[in-house]
């Protein structure tokens, strides 16, 4: 028998709201960014933020080692500047594209369903936000 061995099975979902931040070598010009979570699992697939998730591994931080873990913006680097692979890796890209870009979709849908009057106003989806200080409040 093996005492005392971690079972690491477990994954804690946060459910209601995570309050997503900068990583810590990052010095923040914006606000902490309130996420509702477990708001979005209703209509968004787990696979659709978490991409690289296999659905048996413990889901991590998007900006973990390997992931979205270029701290500094690659336009103001040389080596991102001759790598353009790089921009996605920057954490922040990789958040903007995924938060931002999905917004703006449900925005054009919605739009779209207005103009054909498929949908009534009141029974569209939530955009979400798009706009800087919706989702960095001024503090
Ligand atoms: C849908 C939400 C959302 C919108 C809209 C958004 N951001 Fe962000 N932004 C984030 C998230 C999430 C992060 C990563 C967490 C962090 O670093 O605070 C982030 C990170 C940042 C960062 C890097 C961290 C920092 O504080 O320096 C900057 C700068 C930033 N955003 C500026 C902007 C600007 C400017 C706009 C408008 C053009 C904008 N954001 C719009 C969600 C958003
Ligand atoms: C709309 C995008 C989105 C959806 C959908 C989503 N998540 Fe997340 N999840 C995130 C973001 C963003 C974080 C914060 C990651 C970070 O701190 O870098 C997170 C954090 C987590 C964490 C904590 C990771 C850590 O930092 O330790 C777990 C576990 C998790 N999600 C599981 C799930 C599961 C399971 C589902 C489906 C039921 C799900 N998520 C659906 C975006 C999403
Ligand atoms: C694939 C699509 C998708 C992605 C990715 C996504 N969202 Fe959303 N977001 C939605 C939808 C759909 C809603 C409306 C949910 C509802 O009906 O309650 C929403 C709602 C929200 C709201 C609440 C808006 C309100 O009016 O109350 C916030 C805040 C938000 N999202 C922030 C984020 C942030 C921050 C990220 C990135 C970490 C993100 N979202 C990623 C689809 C998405």
């Amino acid at each position: 028998m093996v005492v005392g061995q971690e079972t690491e099975d477990e994954m804690i979902v946060p459910m209601g709201n995570i309050v997503i931040g900068p990583p810590e070598s990052v010095e923040p010009k914006r606000s902490s960014v309130d996420f509702p979570h477990s708001r979005h699992f209703a209509s968004v697939d787990c696979r659709t933020c978490h991409h690289t998730w296999q659905g048996t591994e413990i889901i991590k931080s998007c900006s973990t080692s390997d992931c979205h873990d270029v701290m500094v913006s690659p336009t103001k680097s040389e080596q991102g500047r001759a790598n353009p692979d790089l921009a996605i890796l920057y954490y922040k890209t990789g958040y903007h594209q995924m938060c931002i870009g999905c917004h703006k979709e449900i925005r054009i849908q919605n739009k779209q369903l207005e103009i054909s009057f498929k949908e009534l106003k009141e029974t569209l989806t939530i955009p979400g936000p798009t706009g800087c200080i919706q989702c960095h409040p001024k503090e």
